[in-house]
């Protein structure tokens, strides 16, 4: 395959973990070959015959598994499911012994779980690269989607602002580390004791959105927080993202979100659907920029 001018960076079998993984002149290598992946023809380049990636999934997910699955076979190789109940890991055997094993057929495993220090130690262990396909504590493909859409809807990340509004989660965190990498401003808003650690964050959701180019949320229970659901909804009254907080961000503002959404909740169905929606475009490009990720880690 030709590649583009972008592949002059080599991420080759490369785990990516956390944003921070990344080197901010990698980062914007994947965004350049995203834009070259997506503009080209399907099926135009090819470079993973032969690859197999796994899919190691706890939690339930409709989006990265999916992409990942389209990305691989896209690029000519081949995605295979290993449902977390179905392997040995269910009855024991050890998450080291599972990574070993299959870093002999897999060249590379993209893996959702729930500690972020599960994924770390599978990727101690494997000899292939390990994709975050989202923890508890960061959701790095994600991120990769989200300042691709802003740079495809705003022209530019750096000098760009940020602004978070509700729960400071995984999707907050990755997003807060590439917006560090390629030099945007993140700032968020967030009741007390709901943001991450490191991160500037405000209580208050109008001084965070004022004047902002991207107001991005996401729910305010994640997956493995359930039973906080009830409690959480109380504390996050008042951090919906409607059209009179967004009334206050930059009139040419976009709005994001990683999905799936609670219309009504963080978000407000017309916000969500509007104009000024780029979650459906950030979504289809969670596909595009996997591609390039994979193409470089694996090309
Ligand atoms: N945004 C995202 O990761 O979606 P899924 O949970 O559907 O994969
Ligand atoms: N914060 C959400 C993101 C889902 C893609 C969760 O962890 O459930």
């Amino acid at each position: 395959m030709t590649l583009p001018a972008a592949l002059a960076v080599d991420l080759g079998c490369r785990s990516l973990l956390r944003m921070t993984d990344l080197a901010p002149a990698e980062l914007e290598a994947i965004l350049d070959l995203t834009d070259e992946l997506k503009a080209a023809p399907r099926g135009a380049h090819r470079p993973l015959e032969g690859r197999t990636l796994g899919l190691l999934f706890r939690k339930h997910s409709t989006r990265t598994r999916v992409s990942l699955s389209v990305a691989i076979a896209q690029l000519g190789g081949a995605a295979i499911d290993l449902p977390g109940d179905q392997l040995q890991l269910a009855r024991g055997e050890s998450l080291e012994d599972t990574a070993r094993v299959l870093s002999g057929y897999l060249d590379a495993i993209a893996i959702r779980t729930y500690e972020h220090e599960a994924l770390e130690r599978f990727a101690d262990m494997a000899t292939i690269p390990v994709l975050n396909a989202l923890t508890d504590d960061a959701h790095p493909l994600q991120a990769l989607a989200d300042v691709h859409t802003i740079r495809e809807r705003l022209g530019r990340v750096e000098g760009v602002t940020v602004a978070w509004v509700g729960d400071g989660n995984n999707v907050c965190v990755s997003l807060a580390e590439a917006c560090e990498l390629l030099g945007a401003t993140f700032v968020g808003a967030s009741p007390k004791g709901f943001e991450p650690p490191g991160i500037p964050f405000v209580r208050d959701p109008r001084e965070a959105v004022a004047g902002a180019d991207v107001v991005v949320t996401d729910v305010w229970a994640s997956m493995g927080q359930e039973a906080e659901r009830a409690e959480r909804l109380r504390a996050f009254a008042g951090y919906g993202v409607d059209t009179n907080l967004l009334a206050l961000a930059h009139p040419d503002a976009i709005v994001l979100h990683c999905l799936p959404a609670h219309p009504g909740e963080e978000i407000s169905a017309d916000v969500l659907y509007g104009p000024r929606s780029a979650a459906w475009d950030a979504a289809e490009n969670r596909l595009h920029t996997a591609k390039a990720l994979l193409a470089l880690t694996l090309g």
